[in-house]
């Protein structure tokens, strides 16, 4: 019997629907013959006592999430997200990086540092990538720090607030389509595709919208009935990054 640890924390378990997957999960795994332990941070020490572990709260170099999955590392235990995985997906600098270098398709993307940020550059960016411009803040996830600017006043406002949190800045061309595709790869295999549905009151899958927060509709789409195109971008982009699990968006303006 092989033991799979299962790493949580409090923000994992705060919604009824988290503890239920997580549950079933468990259920699953135990059903394959595996015996499953959930693992909280003060109990990070267990980790050298498992087989396997799949880390479950979010993921990032500069959290405990990243001392579990080098812990797994360092006792050759096979560890979803894997340390190099959590590093590269934190930093959206590093991960287009890979997918350009890879020469997986993305949106047109350019990054700036602070001294790029001048009216001659912006104005450039909207003629050379179009209007509206997406900018995001490097370490964003959950949609928090992206943004969508129409003009160059915008694009200041918004640029002067994310290059305080980060060096780097990313700008990129819209993409209009009313869902994005999310594509499951695990091992460089499909596991799972879904739509999330654009709220209409954004451009994001989820936002925060006069003080509520919006969340996009999520439907699963079985293979047969997802254009193969999409499938292959999605299984390229999780080979760009490595032999994880990756959850990859992908945006077509043509909305297929
Ligand atoms: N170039 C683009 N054009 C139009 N919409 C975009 C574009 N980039 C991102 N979006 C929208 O904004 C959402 C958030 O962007 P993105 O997924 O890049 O950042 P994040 O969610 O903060 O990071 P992560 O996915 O790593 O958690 C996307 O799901 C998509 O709906
Ligand atoms: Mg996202």
């Amino acid at each position: 019997m092989t033991k799979l640890g299962i790493f949580v924390d409090r923000k994992t378990l705060s919604s009824s629907e988290q503890l239920n997957a997580l549950i079933r999960c468990r259920d699953v795994a135990e059903e394959m013959g595996h015996d499953v332990d959930f693992i909280f941070p003060v109990d990070i020490n267990k980790i050298p006592h498992m087989d396997a572990l799949f880390i479950r709260a979010r993921t990032d170099p500069m959290n405990i999430t990243y001392v579990a999955a080098q812990m797994a590392r360092f006792h050759t235990i096979p560890v979803i997200d894997d340390p190099d995985s959590i590093q590269i997906c934190a930093d959206k600098i590093n991960m287009y990086s890979h997918l350009i270098k890879s020469g997986v398709s993305i949106p047109k993307t350019v990054f700036l540092s602070k001294d790029d940020l001048t009216e001659k550059v912006a104005a450039k960016l909207f003629a050379d990538l179009g209007t509206p411009l997406i900018l995001k803040e490097p370490s964003t996830s959950f949609s928090l720090r992206v943004e969508k600017v129409s003009d160059v006043t915008e694009f200041f406002r918004v640029a002067k607030r994310f290059i305080k949190l980060s060096d780097w800045i990313v700008v990129q061309q819209y993409v209009e389509s009313r869902y994005d595709w999310r594509v499951g790869v695990l091992g460089g295999k499909l596991l799972y595709v879904c739509k999330y549905t654009i709220p209409s009151v954004t451009f994001k899958i989820q936002a925060s919208v006069n003080g509520h927060i919006v969340y996009c509709g999520v439907e699963s789409v079985p293979e047969t009935e997802v254009p193969p195109h999409i499938i292959r971008l999605g299984i390229d982009a999780a080979n760009a990054i490595g032999t994880g699990l990756y959850g990859v968006d992908i945006k077509n303006n043509n909305g297929d």
